[in-house]
This record gives structure tokens, C-alpha cells and sequence, in this order.
């Protein structure tokens, strides 16, 4: 059928995703060509598009410069941002028409055969992590340098202002741009960019408080096998940086392995390399949070609009229609049957020829919607006669989680002092740069998928259920990961493409767009929290009741995860010995909540640590102080009864922090005794982690390897979605073997290819990954010392294609290049696992859920306008205990990353389904709203950790976002109980307080 037949209704603007390679395009938009002519990096060029496509879409799709990026088409990311006759420009937001006779530089006009002194400061200064912002970053301060070689931050932060970075928090931005000028000569004349000593790492090689230029990885080490292109000339090109000798790469700060494409715009992400002959693929997605649908004549629809190939639904999805990341709990369709269950879900596929799908409009697409009520609210699913939205799930109750020691009810009745509070959460929008995209293809009888993932064996498993396939007939290829913070955990568009090329046996490609990214992913749960915390007379805790609904949307996601997470950590790392947490994870016909950095224990968080400041101020005890009489050390025992022998490092981080907490309070007092309509406040707030799955396996496999040419080969499972995994792991695996980090090559995740690392996920690829490498690194070097029958004291060495092993005076070589090399290309190899010891909860929750945590703690300083409710960050200062910093630069970032979420979390983010669907609405903290911030990276080793090293990437954003509420309560004298504290919450909070005087 060509129209809508009546009772049909349109699909709803937005509710389809554009295709790649069609950035440009709007369903309606005339397609006439015109020959446009203009100059991109010195070249001369010519396309033949729709004079309105957009530039951005030509610069990618016509001219295969990837570079630039696509996060929005719509001007509010900046990650397309482009020089247009050398000033910035969004290219989204430009046409092919304007760019007509115009000198276009992209990110691969950078280098110019070198890598630019800003390039160069990007990668010293660790200033792209994923990297998909970067080039939009770079265009800008290019722009910016040309004018003003020696920007001050404010005018640093006015020319990036509109390029927004999820992962770095800004400060290693700000700091390369501002430095770029000493890399300047080296990059013109050849010589080593060599900043210069005493101004760059506060960290030599393993050894702190010294200062040494970073390192830079040699040719081999800049290359990911497979991924990346027009790299090789760059590669080349020697920066004359020392790597870490060996023995030393734990503890260094070499440039990030994998660091030359992100600044050169080499990486491919998801969406940047798409098969040419690939079909295009619309996800056609519900309208309504709640709704029964039906299908019109899908042939008929297809048959009337040329070059659509098929639409597929339901009914073509040839395995089991389910999936999910928790294998018990899995309820989510690939494509919706009958019914969807909230706003955005997926219900069909169109697929066809890349120009058709460009010109579809799906006004008249085949399906009729019935809406049907809907619950949005937890307290509106679980009252009584509430439809449920599973049916096998009484009162909409996902599941809950449970701890409790001692008798908490009496020790709050026998306490001094008690503190209660009620606070509420929002929904938080990932917002990661880059929408997720992919392709998928068959391979004879193998399904490939190449797509951004954070989780490429899990994606494996669930794509094989869904299509009817055995597990190894389908392979997943990660390409570089452009954020994820936990969203990319769950499958999205793998499934959808796999269908698509498993029906028609073409490749299909899909990019989401902003709009269906963030209607169809995953959320932070939105969390109704309350809590009772007592203390005896002298400060310390006695007893905690702690009750947290959280609202996981339509399908089961990570729910699970979070309402058990949540009652091991609402505690924080305090020492509570009477204490009951539940966390009960309920449905709604909203988004659907899952993984976001930290599952749950941020919300807690906030609710015990703004409790904990209340009941300090009961007491008449500094807030520090009050946190550090309760910590836990070693030899406590948690709520659920662990006994914590030892790598307990809070108190550290407490202690670490205090020169700053009594500096900013007398700042504070200071400033406030001179203002009267700005009030300055100071807040603390601490966290715990425990890395890894809680009390269930989670085993990492590593393999390295000798190859005949003598290269050390790291198979290394281990998504990197910026945090810096690629590093790290070569890093822990390069001591155990005792060969220099340089002599490495990695082999990026590849489910074919790679062993299973597990997910980038709970902070446990540093520790249980990189335990694996310690592991593999030492097995490796064992077999090779008992190959040359020599004792372990013996040292190895790789020259050239030889294996040099010396003990005492004598040295044995051995030509590599004459041992047999199995299927790999090694001569010699290991392979090796580990999977933290935990033990499983008891219906009380007691057991032993983690074998590693990892602790840190926050100040925060704010100035709150009286009138306003406005907040202006003056600083954090964040001390963590890493147990050991593998690479102090890696983990500074991560710090920084985090704080800027928890920024956001604590005063700006909230999604809300239907009005804040896209990155002008949904607001993250921009360059300018990240103040400075002070790390300090504390060492309480772990004996169970590689090099005794805990995990880090979830733990840095717990603390923020209390310890700016209770910085803000300092100030005001108010404490804001729905998250985020916008000014108008703030100022409402300030009216009710003075209202009640
Ligand atoms: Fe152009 Fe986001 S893609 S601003
Ligand atoms: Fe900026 Fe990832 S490094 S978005």
C-alpha cells in the first residue's frame, strides 16, 4: 500500500533512525544533484550531491573522511566541527552549497605527513581517552592557536566551548591546548616534541615524586591490527620518546598504545567504516510508552517504493525472540511482538539500497497504533490493580536485594543521635559522543558483526539466541568505542543488522541517530531513596536502615545488578554494624535503566553521605573527622560480614584530603565573611567500589605470545572504550614477563580471535584482566626460561628476531626465526585466567561479594547565588586509593572523566522521556563547567590485584555528586532532595527554609 489505510497512524517524526551516510538527509528533501566544487586539506575536490546534503555527510560519505565525526546532526555537539576558510564551523550544520568554493580543513589536514604540536600535546597530555570527541577538539584549538599561540584557560575554555567531551572531564583538554606552543619546534623541524623537564609528569618511570618527559610508543606499538588506516607514514615517524625500560612499565606513563589514530583521525569507530555495497537499515520504533500494534500489507509497501529491499519484524527473527544481560532475568525482545513496552522500542526494520532509504519517508509506513495506559512511576506500578507490564512478574517487581547484620531497629532506638532523609534520583542519559552504529555481514556461514560494544562475547551469545545460531557462527569485531559508561554492555542495533544480513545475504549498516540513541538505550535508574542512620555520644555509627526503589523501566536490563549492588555499598566504606539495605528494581513503561557507572551505588551514595553530614553537625564533629573515626581499616568486617584483611585504603584518602578540607574551609569562611548574596560551601563525601560481579564468576583469559619475527603479541580481550585498558594491560603484562613495553603488539578484541576478556564493566579490567596478563606474562616467561633451561633468575631480552637470555656472565641466543610457529605466528606461548574468589550472598546477604574494592574520597567547592540557586564550581579535589597506579596519567583522567559525570549527575542531568531526547535539551557539563581539580592517587596495595592494583573507572564518580550537595547545603543551609539540584530547586529549597523561620 502506498498510503496509511484509515485507522493507521504515522509513524511520529523522530521515531526512525537515519542511515548511514545520510546525515544529510530529510525525508522530502529535494534530491536533485549539482556539481560542487571546493578545496578539503589542500586538495581540490568535486562531488555530485543534493546541493542542501550536509557537509558533514559529504566530508564522510563522499570523501571517506571519517575523521569528522557525527554525535548530533544538529549542531549542539561539535564533534563534526570542521575549519571552513579557518574559521569553525559545524558541518552538520552546513550544506554542500556553502561549502561551494570555500578551503575545508578536517582533522586528517592536521598532520601533514607530522603530527601537529597540538596533535602532539594531545597525546602527551592524555587528552583524548575514547578519542571520537577529539577532532572536533582539535579543529577548534587549531582555530584557536592560529589567532592566539598562548591562550589563557578562560579563553581556552571560550573556543572549545562548544565541543563536548563525555569521558575526559576537560582539564587534560584545556592543559594540551594550553601547552601546545612547546611542542611547536619539535613538530616543524623533526625533532622530538620533548616537553620540557619539570612541567609535565608528576611521575617517573615507577617511581613517584620524580619528573620525567612521557614516553611515546614506538612505530609497532602505535599499530591495533586491523583497525585504523592512512596511519603507516605517521607511524613512521619516530618521536624519539622513550618507552619504560623493562621492568618499569608499571608505574609509568607512556602515551597511550592505542593514542596515534585518535588524534590523527585514523580510528574507526562504529560508524566510520561501512561496507560500500551494505543496505541501509531504518528501525521503525514505537511512539507510545505503551501500546498493541499491527501490521498493514508489508509486501504491498515494499513492492511501491523502489530500491527498499525487505522489511523484516518479529515474525522473521529466526531464533528466540529474547534477550538480555543476565541470563535468568532476560525479557527483551529484538523486535517488539504485538505489543511495545516503552517509548522507542523497535517493531520493524526497512531495509534498502543506501539512496532509496536516504529519500524514505515513512509517513505511509503499514502500522497502526493502539495506545494503551501506561506507567511511568514506581509507586504507580506497584499500587495495587496496576497492570503488569510482565505478566510473570507480580506487582511489576523485577527483583530485589537484601543485606542486614545485626538488629538495626535497636541499635537506632539506643542511639545518641539519628539522622533520617528521603532523596530522590533522575534519570541519567549516557550521552556518550558517539549514537551506536555497525555493520554485519556473512562470511560463508559465519554471521560478523562489527560494531562499538563494550561486551563483544556477551553480544556474541545474545545475537546467536536471537538469530538461531550456534555461538560460533557468529563473530563479533569491536571497532573503537566512542563511550559507553555501561550502555554499550546491551545489545542495540546487533541483532537488528544481523537479521537484515542474514535474510537478504548483503551487508547492512545502521548508525543511530542522537534522537534513537537516547530514546531506545539505557538510563541511570532514577532512585526513591530513604535512610536512618544512628551514632552513640562519642561518633560512632551504630546502627543504618537504608530502602531504595529504583526504577528500571521496561525490561530487565542490569536492574538486577543494581538492587544488589546497592545494599552491599549504601553503607560506604563506614563501619556499620547493625544494618539493613534494600534495593528493589522496578518496571515501568519507561526508558529502560541498566548499566551507568557505578550500578546504582552513586544514588546510595548520595543518600548516606548528605546523612552523614547531618549527623556530624549533630554531634558537633568536623564532617572529616566524623568520616574518618567510622571508616572501615583493615581487619573490619562489612555489612555482609567480609573480613577485610587487609588493602583497606580509606582512611588514607581521608587523611590525604585533610590539608585541603581545612584550607577550603577557611577560604570559605573568608570569602563569606565579604559577601552577602554568594555564599561559599565545602563538602566531603567518600566511596567503595567492589570490582568486579557481585559473588558471581567473572573470568578474564589473556594470551601472549613470541612470535618468530620477536614481537611480543598480546591478545587482549579487553574492550578499551577510552579508560585505557590497551595500556594497562600490556603495562602489568609487560613486568610479569620482564621484556620493555615497546617490544609489544596488541591483538584487539575479536571474539574470533582473542580470548575472552569478559566486559569493560564494575571497574574489573585493571584487576581482574590485567591479573590474567600478570598471569600469562609470568607463565610466558616460565616457559621460555625452562625452554633454555635456565632458573627463573635468568633475564630475557628480545634483539631483533633473537631471544637473548643471560645468567650470571653467559648469554644464550636463541634465533627465533627456527622454532615451529603454531596457527597463531608464536613460538612460544601462554595462556591464562582469573576469576576473582567470592562467594555467593545468603538470604541475609551475608557472604563474601568481592574480592577487591577500591575506596577514594572528594571536597568539593562551590559558590551558591542566594537569589539564583546558581552554583559555580571553584574546585575538587579527589584522592583515590588505586592500590597501585599502573599509569598515574591514565588514572588522573579517569578521575577527571568521573567528576565531570558526577557534575552532571549532582546539576544538570535529567532525562525526561518525550522532552529531553537530544543534547540541546539534555544538558552535560560543557569545558567551561568542569572547575579545576586537584588528584591524589594513594597506593594501599591489594595483594590480590595485579601489582596490587584495584579497579578505579566506577569508583571516581561516586563521591561528586554528594559531596556537592552537602557543599551546597555548607553554603546555604539547605540540602536538595531531588537530584539534580537545579537553581530553581536550590532556590526553592532556600524559599521553604526562610519561609520557615
Ligand atoms: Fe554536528 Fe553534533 S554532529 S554538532
Ligand atoms: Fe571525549 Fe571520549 S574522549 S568523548
Amino acid at each position: 500500500m502506498s498510503k496509511a489505510q484509515p485507522g493507521m497512524t504515522k509513524v511520529q517524526p523522530g521515531m526512525s533512525g537515519a542511515q548511514p551516510g545520510m546525515s544529510g538527509a530529510q525525508p522530502g528533501m529535494s534530491m536533485e544533484r549539482a556539481d560542487i566544487a571546493f578545496e578539503v586539506n589542500g586538495a581540490a575536490v568535486s562531488v555530485c550531491v543534493p546541493p542542501v546534503r550536509r557537509l558533514s555527510s559529504v566530508l564522510r560519505d563522499e570523501l571517506r573522511l571519517t575523521g569528522t565525526k557525527v554525535g548530533c546532526d544538529a549542531g549542539d555537539c561539535g564533534a563534526c566541527t570542521v575549519l571552513v576558510d579557518g574559521e569553525p564551523v559545524c558541518a552538520c550544520l552546513m550544506s554542500a552549497a556553502s561549502a561551494a568554493g570555500t578551503v575545508v580543513t578536517t582533522v586528517e589536514g592536521l598532520a601533514n605527513g607530522r603530527l601537529s604540536a597540538l596533535q602532539a600535546s594531545f597525546l602527551v597530555h592524555g587528552a583524548a581517552q575514547c578519542g571520537i570527541c577529539t577532532p572536533g577538539l582539535l579543529i577548534a584549538a587549531t582555530a584557536l592557536l592560529d589567532s592566539n599561540p598562548n591562550p589563557t584557560e578562560a579563553e581556552t575554555q571560550d573556543a572549545l566551548g562548544g565541543v563536548l567531551c563525555r569521558c575526559t572531564g576537560y582539564r587534560k583538554i584545556v592543559a594540551a591546548v594550553m601547552d601546545a606552543g612547546r611542542f611547536a619546534s619539535a613538530s616543524t623541524d623533526g625533532a622530538a616534541p620533548h616537553p620540557p623537564a619539570g612541567t609535565f609528569s608528576p611521575y617517573s618511570d615507577g617511581e613517584k615524586g620524580q619528573v620525567s618527559a612521557p614516553a611515546t610508543p614506538s612505530p609497532r606499538l602505535s599499530r591495533r591490527e586491523g583497525k585504523g588506516d592512512g596511519q603507516h607514514q605517521l607511524q613512521r615517524l619516530d618521536l624519539d620518546r622513550r618507552m619504560p625500560i623493562s621492568g618499569h612499565a608499571v608505574g609509568s606513563s607512556p602515551i597511550r598504545l592505542d593514542g596515534l589514530p585518535k588524534v590523527t583521525g585514523g580510528e574507526k569507530f562504529g560508524g566510520d567504516s561501512f561496507p560500500a555495497e551494505a543496505l541501509a537499515v531504518l528501525v521503525v520504533r514505537s511512539p507510545h510508552y505503551h501500546a498493541r500494534f499491527a501490521f498493514g500489507d508489508l509486501d504491498a509497501w515494499v513492492k511501491v517504493h523502489p530500491g527498499i529491499v525487505g522489511v523484516f519484524t518479529a515474525a522473521d527473527v529466526p531464533g528466540k525472540n529474547c534477550f538480555g544481560v543476565i541470563a535468568p532475568f532476560a525479557d527483551q525482545p529484538a523486535l517488539a511482538e504485538n505489543f511495545s513496552r516503552f517509548r522507542g522500542e523497535a517493531v520493524a526494520l526497512v531495509a534498502g539500497e543506501r539512496e532509496a532509504i536516504l529519500d524514505l519517508d515513512l509517513a505511509d509506513f503499514p502500522v497502526r497504533w493502539i495506545e494503551l495506559p501506561h506507567l511511568l512511576q514506581p509507586c504507580e506500578a506497584q499500587a495495587g490493580g496496576a497492570e503488569l507490564i510482565h505478566e510473570n512478574r507480580p506487582a511489576n517487581l523485577l527483583t530485589s536485594g537484601f543485606v542486614e547484620r545485626g538488629d538495626p531497629e535497636a541499635a537506632l532506638a539506643g542511639a545518641a543521635f539519628i539522622v533520617s532523609g528521603a532523596i530522590d534520583t533522575s534519570y541519567v542519559e549516557h550521552a556518550y559522543i558517539e549514537p551506536e552504529a555497525g555493520c554485519a555481514y556473512m562470511d560463508g556461514d559465519t554471521l560478523v558483526v562489527v560494531a562499538c560494544t563494550q561486551a563483544p562475547y556477551m553480544d556474541r551469545d545474545d545475537v546467536a539466541k536471537v538469530l538461531g545460531l550456534a555461538v560460533d557462527k557468529v563473530r563479533i569485531v569491536p571497532t573503537a568505542t566512542g563511550g559507553g559508561f555501561g550502555s554499550k554492555l546491551d545489545v542495540s542495533l546487533q541483532p537488528l543488522i544481523g537479521l537484515v544480513a542474514m535474510k537478504t545475504g548483503r551487508p547492512a549498516a545502521l548508525a543511530y541517530t542522537r534522537h534513537e540513541s537516547m530514546i531506545s538505550t539505557t538510563k541511570r535508574h532514577p532512585a526513591e531513596m530513604k535512610a536512618t542512620i544512628g551514632a552513640d555520644a562519642d561518633g560512632r555509627v551504630t546502627g543504618m536502615i537504608f530502602a531504595g526503589d529504583f526504577n528500571t523501566g521496561a525490561y530487565a536490563s542490569w536492574g538486577p545488578t543494581v538492587a544488589n549492588r546497592v545494599p552491599v555499598h549504601a553503607s560506604g566504606p563506614y563501619a556499620t554494624p547493625n544494618y539493613r539495605a534494600e534495593g528493589r528494581a522496578i518496571h515501568t513503561n519507561g526508558p529502560i535503566s541498566g548499566a551507568f557507572r557505578g550500578f546504582g551505588v552513586p544514588q546510595a551514595t548520595i543518600m548516606q553521605e548528605t546523612l552523614y553530614d547531618e549527623l556530624a553537625e549533630r554531634l558537633d564533629l568536623d564532617r572529616l573527622d566524623f568520616r574518618l573515626k567510622n571508616c572501615l581499616r583493615n581487619g573490619s568486617e562489612t555489612v555482609t560480614g567480609q573480613r577485610l584483611e587487609s588493602g583497606v585504603g580509606i582512611a588514607e584518602c581521608l587523611e590525604a584530603l585533610r590539608p585541603h578540607w581545612m584550607r577550603a574551609l577557611i577560604d570559605a569562611d573568608t570569602f563569606n565573611s565579604a559577601n552577602d548574596s554568594r555564599k561559599r560551601g565545602v563538602g566531603v563525601a567518600s566511596c567503595w567500589y567492589g570490582c568486579g560481579n557481585t559473588s558471581l564468576p567473572n573470568p578474564s583469559t589473556i594470551r601472549v605470545g613470541i612470535s618468530a619475527e620477536g614481537d611480543v603479541v598480546l591478545h587482549q580481550g579487553a574492550v578499551d572504550i577510552g579508560q585505557g585498558s590497551n595500556t594497562v594491560i600490556a603495562q602489568i603484562c609487560a613486568d610479569a614477563l620482564g621484556l620493555p613495553l615497546e617490544k609489544f603488539r596488541l591483538k584487539s578484541a575479536d571474539t574470533a580471535i582473542t580470548p575472552d576478556a569478559g566486559k569493560t564493566s564494575a571497574s574489573r579490567q585493571t584487576f581482574v584482566t590485567g591479573k590474567a596478563a600478570e598471569k600469562a606474562g609470568r607463565a610466558l616467561r616460565d616457559t621460555m626460561l625452562r625452554f633454555a633451561n635456565v632458573s627463573e633468575k635468568a633475564a630475557i631480552a628480545l634483539e631483533g628476531a633473537s631471544l637473548a637470555i643471560r645468567e650470571g656472565e653467559a648469554t644464550r641466543h636463541i634465533d627465533l626465526s627456527t622454532l615451529k610457529a603454531d596457527a597463531d605466528g608464536l613460538v612460544f606461548r601462554a595462556e591464562e585466567s582469573y576469576d576473582p574468589p567470592t562467594l555467593p550472598l545468603d538470604a541475609k546477604g551475608q557472604g563474601k561479594p568481592y574480592a577487591v574494592y577500591g575506596y577514594g574520597a572528594q571536597i568539593a567547592e562551590l559558590e551558591v547565588d542566594l537569589k539564583l540557586g546558581t552554583v559555580k564550581l571553584v574546585k575538587i579535589t579527589a584522592a583515590h586509593d588505586v592500590g597501585k597506579a599502573i599509569n598515574p596519567l591514565l588514572a588522573e583522567g579517569q578521575i577527571e572523566g568521573g567528576i565531570a559525570q558526577g557534575i552532571g549527575m549532582a546539576l544538570m542531568e535529567e532525562y525526561i522521556p518525550g522532552r529531553t531526547e537530544n543534547l540541546h535539551d539534555y544538558l552535560i557539563p560543557t569545558i567551561g563547567d568542569v572547575p579545576p581539580i586537584e588528584t591524589i592517587l594513594i597506593e594501599v596495595p591489594d595483594p590480590e590485584g595485579p601489582f596490587g592494583a584495584k579497579g578505579l573507572g566506577e569508583h571516581v564518580l561516586i563521591p561528586t555528586a554528594p559531596a556537592i550537595l552537602n557543599a551546597i547545603r555548607h553554603a546555604t543551609g539547605v540540602l536538595v532532595c531531588k537530584i539534580p539540584a537545579t537553581p530553581s530547586r536550590i532556590r526553592a529549597a532556600i524559599r521553604d527554609k526562610e519561609a520557615r523561620r
